[in-house]
């Protein structure tokens, strides 16, 4: 076992020591800190850019790249950061609770219209969103509250509740994926949040569920809001993806528009990542429903609390971008055509992976790829095909079998199909 950072304090500090390269190889202040490798999606992107072989295929981490395997920025974003620009503004904080029109654009983008009892403060992308949520539930909800996740879930979720003291038996999952039939597994999701204890806090993915792809029916939304109804379940969303699943944002947000209908107060977390491109800008929002407009400015207060604590003000250039674009009418109509163009994209290459499998003799059936939506496809691999496909193709995929199909293009396609197919033929 490693030695403790206290033991390591009291035994090895040699104030003897002078200099830097003398002191190299003695055990410093910080030895008792472990090396920790970061989670499977980023650790993946490690290996592959180490990977020196030139034919190497990132199918890992969730970013948008065209078809020339490019990053992309929107043209509508592009014409929003003119106009930024031109008006020469200054770098003063903003609110502590994010800058007031983004807030005001994000919660009507979000919900369809802006409401006095919702309250709305800017994050640091989703992530920042998702932790925002998780001091929230903490600071507020009792002690014992269980947080239920789907299984599988992005791996992440897991980790930014375990860092704000969440312990496992606190972080459960319900059922969510059927591997059988590659789709959802309704009835399973449906007895699990019905035997979750009442009170309980459920997370749903929006639209685009990650890692499967595989989204509720209307139907079996509805059946999920009178279970979490009769729970008295706390419910949170997580929004990545909204107007980047379907090409239409007010599609991609019927599910928890479709709760707040049915009177749920939701927590919804926001991030403008994948739908804007604005991955490096770290912009997003958490939102409560509340009751009236006295609980908004409570709860809203309270956030102030906890955004001061830890960042302080939220960064000012990606909630300007996101303002810019969805109160300037043209730009807004822009990027409908923007977004949608990524949406297309990825339906595309879903097609064209499923059609290529089938050109190179794969009988298997690989309809769940079509049928699944958003930035990811559950393929089905095992993890013995996904390591198959790194070490002899340099095909790198999570090993769970998430393809993100935006790292598929008219170029490679083939190629990928081909080795899936080798890699699954017997
Ligand atoms: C993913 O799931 O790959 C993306 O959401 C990127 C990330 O940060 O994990």
């Amino acid at each position: 076992m490693k030695n403790t950072a206290r033991l390591v304090l009291k035994n090895s500090f040699k104030p003897s020591c002078r200099s830097f390269s003398t002191c190299q190889m003695q055990q410093g202040i910080w030895a008792g800190v472990n090396y920790a490798p970061l989670d499977a999606i980023k650790q993946l992107t490690i290996s592959f850019n180490q990977d020196t072989a030139p034919n190497k295929i990132l199918l890992g981490e969730g970013v948008y790249r065209t078809n020339e395997g490019k990053p992309k920025t929107l043209p509508s974003v592009r014409e929003a950061e003119k106009i930024i620009f031109e008006k020469g503004l200054d770098h003063e904080y903003p609110p502590v609770t994010g800058v007031v029109d983004f807030c005001k654009a994000t919660q009507k983008f979000a919900f369809g219209e802006n409401s006095d009892r919702i309250a709305t403060v800017q994050s640091i992308s989703g992530t920042g969103s998702l932790c925002l949520a998780a001091c929230y539930i903490k600071k507020f909800l009792p002690a014992d509250t269980k947080v239920y996740f789907p299984n599988p879930t992005w791996v992440n979720h897991f980790n930014i509740f375990r860092a704000q003291g969440f312990t496992d038996d606190r972080i459960p999952t319900y059922r969510y994926f059927d591997k059988k039939t590659n789709g959802m597994d309704v009835q399973g999701a449906l007895e699990d949040i019905k035997n979750a204890p009442a009170k309980s806090v459920i997370l749903l993915h929006a639209c685009a569920h990650n890692p499967t792809g595989v989204d509720p029916t209307m139907d079996t939304w509805k059946k999920i809001s009178d279970i979490c109804k009769e729970k008295q379940h706390y419910v949170l969303f997580d929004s990545a993806y909204q107007a980047f699943a379907s090409g239409d944002a007010n599609t991609d947000a019927q599910s928890f528009r479709l709760f707040v209908k049915e009177g749920h107060q939701i927590m919804l977390c926001q991030s403008y990542a994948k739908n804007f491109g604005l991955y490096g800008q770290r912009i997003g929002a958490f939102n409560v429903v509340t009751e009236n407009a006295e609980e908004k400015k409570n709860v809203e207060s309270q956030l102030g609390i906890i955004i001061r604590t830890q960042y302080s003000n939220p960064p000012l250039h990606g909630a300007r971008l996101v303002t810019t674009v969805l109160n300037t009418p043209e730009l807004k109509a822009q990027w409908e055509k923007d977004v949608k163009e990524l949406a297309d994209r990825i339906k595309l290459m879903r097609a064209k992976l499923v059609e290529e499998l089938k050109k190179v003799g794969s009988t298997r059936d690989w309809s769940h790829i079509t049928n699944q939506i958003g930035m990811f496809a559950f393929s089905g691999l095992n993890e013995q095909q996904v390591t198959k496909l790194k070490e002899e193709y340099h095909i790198y995929m999570t090993k769970d079998g998430r393809i993100s199909i935006s790292g598929l293009n008219t170029n490679n396609v083939a190629t990928v199909a081909k080795a899936m197919h080798e890699v699954t033929k017997n």
